[in-house]
């Protein structure tokens, strides 16, 4: 990773931390154990590549970081939901998750549902009140109608429905390059497209630009997912590895082999740093996070 990827993605990660946390209900709130599940989940782990995402494209765009804490919090929000959800016994059934013990399990299933469900709402009751914003009610709007597509029956939980269906499938090439564009890649498109929108005058075609790195990107991410999830190990990941060959997942390196999924993240890579070409040093962060996405080790 750059030196100044590094040290913006510390940055970021610190920024984002006290953002959730501020716009997260106390546990002392009643009721307080879902309260305490929605903080135990959210706090304290994960990369926060999302609101990374968010607020590289601000850099890019001459925005303040100040004004992009609530796209960042309500991009995450909406991709711990789906974190939680995903790990539920009807889904992948995992007990591990950044480094401990999943919501289900930590707390109950019920409670893990409740939990997901709640941080989905307090996503978009950021996008609609945060203060900090400094967004019109126009923007907000784009911001919310970004993210409720990204996160719906035709974004996340769209892609979270064709990989349960696909278990035990085989699938083509261009059926399981849809799969991952929209359980994840479409969240994070949207975490670029929330940052642009908070631009009040962006270029259409700047948007546009920006938009196609995120689509390459967002691929990419879960192309590398799925090579990390066969080549690397439990305790990095954070995850217990080896998980989508036991749940009989179809992924890229089950389709293409390991050497053809890198091959097929790099592709996506040179193809997200294309789209920046009429960017200069203010996209620099952006080309770097494209380059960590295939190369990061958990
Ligand atoms: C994991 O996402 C699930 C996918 C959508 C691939 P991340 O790898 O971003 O997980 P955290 O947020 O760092 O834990
Ligand atoms: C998860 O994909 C995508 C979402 C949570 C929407 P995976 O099932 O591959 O994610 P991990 O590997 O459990 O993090
Ligand atoms: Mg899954
Ligand atoms: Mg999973
Ligand atoms: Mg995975």
């Amino acid at each position: 990773m750059s030196n100044a990827l590094k040290e913006y993605l510390t940055f970021c990660q610190n920024r984002v931390e006290k953002a959730l946390d501020a716009r997260l209900p106390r546990e002392n709130i009643l009721p307080q154990r879902l309260h305490e599940a929605m903080r135990y989940s959210t706090l304290d782990g994960g990369k926060r590549m999302r609101p990374m995402l968010a607020y590289c494209t601000g850099k890019a765009l001459g925005l303040e970081a100040d004004v992009l804490d609530g796209p960042a919090c309500a991009v995450e929000f909406i991709h711990v939901y789906s974190l939680i959800h995903d790990d539920l016994p009807a889904m992948d059934n995992d007990d591990l998750r950044r480094g401990k013990a999943t919501s289900h399990i930590a707390f109950d299933e019920a409670t893990a549902i409740l939990a997901g469900d709640a941080l989905q709402a307090l996503a978009f009751e950021t996008l609609a009140h945060d203060s900090t914003m400094q967004a019109s009610a126009e923007q907000r709007l784009q911001m919310i109608t970004t993210l409720t597509k990204a996160s719906g029956s035709q974004g996340m939980v769209g892609g979270q429905a064709i990989d349960l269906a696909s278990v035990g499938k085989t699938i083509s090439l261009p059926e399981l390059e849809n799969m991952h564009i929209h359980k994840t890649g479409a969240l994070i498109r949207a975490s670029v497209n929330m940052a642009a929108l908070s631009k009040a005058d962006i270029d259409p075609q700047v948007a546009t630009k920006l938009d196609h790195y995120a689509k390459c990107i967002g691929l990419s991410f879960q192309v590398k997912d799925d090579i990390l999830d066969e080549e690397s190990d439990t305790a990095t990941l954070g995850k217990t590895q080896g998980k989508d060959q036991d749940n009989d997942k179809p992924t890229y390196p089950a389709l293409l082999g390991l050497a053809g999924a890198k091959e097929k993240a790099q592709e996506l890579h040179e193809q997200a740093i294309a789209s920046l070409s009429d960017f200069g040093s203010e996209a620099g962060l952006l080309r770097d996070l494209s380059l960590y996405i295939i190369q990061r080790d958990h």
